[in-house]
């Protein structure tokens, strides 16, 4: 086929212009003394958002006109004066400032669960301020490191999860080059409130995400690169299968239409940086049916949270001090 110049460069631009148009990437700016966004929870309609960022400080978005606010915090004796602004360094994190990693808003009931990293599992309700502690500690083993959460918008039941037994997150690097396995899954029973441990020996539980139908839960081993399906249902329930092995896998949330979004890292040991973070969509049998590669916008940074809102995904990192928003 023969085809004339014009209509090849049409063509071209056409592809061109097609590719440029087809992704969009921005940026929502913390404010000027916070840093480290680790998870993040919608409330519906608003589309405003909560998150945690690393001095402590739980913050909620409110629209680009007002921007974030002070919202909430879970150390009982945070002071804004030592623990405002303080960085992202895991080791020299401040327990008396608290840490707020996971977090999920049950929107029928509008309370906020959130899993701080020194303080334990707790709850804040709509008007925010100091986290109610509603555990921290389970069959006699305090939590080192509550880590992530999800609600089950049906029953209101949150499942959550302890990264460590032995080491908090101060220690993370001792934790990854033991391969530490004394990580949990937990559920909080809401009508009884009773938490109940259901399962162990988890290698750094991240993320954590409840189906729909509560039939099962995805959770991530952030230091076993894998993704476990545990079934709460049926002849074996928490009887868990891998089903799928991935680099450094973060928090787990639901799609809007189908499946599921983790933060996750690729290892590519020929390129530079050889660390690229990535949002993978997975189905419920775990296998991968999408992937968005991040490394433009955060090069070897891993991200730890990528969630879909309004037909955007909304991407969070413990070591930058925005969120990004990726279109396409
Ligand atoms: C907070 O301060 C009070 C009073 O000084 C003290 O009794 C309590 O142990 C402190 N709590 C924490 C978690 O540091
Ligand atoms: C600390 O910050 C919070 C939120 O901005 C504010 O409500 C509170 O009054 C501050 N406390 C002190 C002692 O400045
Ligand atoms: C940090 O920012 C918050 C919100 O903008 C403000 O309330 C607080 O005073 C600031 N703290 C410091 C130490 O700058
Ligand atoms: C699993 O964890 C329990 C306690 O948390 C421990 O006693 C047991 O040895 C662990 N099992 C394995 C296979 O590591
Ligand atoms: C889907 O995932 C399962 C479990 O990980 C695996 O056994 C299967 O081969 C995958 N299927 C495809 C088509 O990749
Ligand atoms: C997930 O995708 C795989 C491969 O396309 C497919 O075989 C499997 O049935 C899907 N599972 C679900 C629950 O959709």
């Amino acid at each position: 086929m023969i085809m004339r110049t014009e209509t090849i460069t049409a063509l071209i631009f056409v592809l061109l212009f097609g590719f440029v148009s087809a992704v969009s990437f921005s940026k929502i700016q913390l404010p000027r003394n916070a840093s480290g966004p680790e998870a993040l929870a919608f409330e519906l309609g608003t589309g405003h958002f909560f998150t945690g960022v690393a001095d402590g400080r739980i913050l909620k978005y409110q629209g680009p006109s007002i921007g974030f606010v002070d919202f909430g915090f879970a150390a009982p004796n945070r002071s804004n004066l030592t623990c405002d602004g303080s960085g992202t360094d895991l080791a020299s994190l401040n327990p008396s400032c608290g840490r707020t990693f996971g977090m999920a808003l049950h929107h029928q009931t509008k309370c906020l669960y959130v899993c701080d990293a020194f303080f334990g599992f707790g709850v804040l309700g709509p008007e925010g301020g100091l986290v109610t502690i509603l555990s921290t500690i389970a069959e006699g083993e305090p939590y080192r490191l509550c880590n992530s959460v999800d609600v089950h918008q049906p029953t209101g039941n949150v499942y959550f999860t302890d990264a460590s037994a032995v080491y908090d997150i101060r220690q993370f690097e001792t934790a990854a080059s033991v391969k530490d396995s004394t990580g949990r899954l937990l559920k909080y029973d809401v009508e009884n409130k009773q938490v109940t441990v259901l399962l162990r020996n988890l290698t750094f539980p991240g993320g954590v995400a409840v189906d729909e139908e509560e039939e099962f839960v995805l959770v991530s081993e952030f230091i076993g690169n894998r993704i476990r399906k545990i079934q709460l249902q049926g002849r074996n329930p928490y009887e868990s299968d891998i089903v799928s092995t991935r680099p450094m896998p973060d928090n787990i949330k639901k799609a809007i239409s189908d499946g599921f979004w983790i933060a996750a890292q690729r290892i590519d040991r020929y390129t530079r940086p050889s660390l690229q973070p990535v949002g993978e969509r997975i189905n419920a049998s775990g296998n991968r049916t999408g992937t968005v590669h991040l490394q433009q916008w955060y090069a070897n940074i891993i991200v730890s949270e990528v969630q879909e809102f309004d037909s955007k995904l909304y991407i969070a990192s413990p070591f930058e001090d925005f969120i990004g928003v990726y279109e396409h």
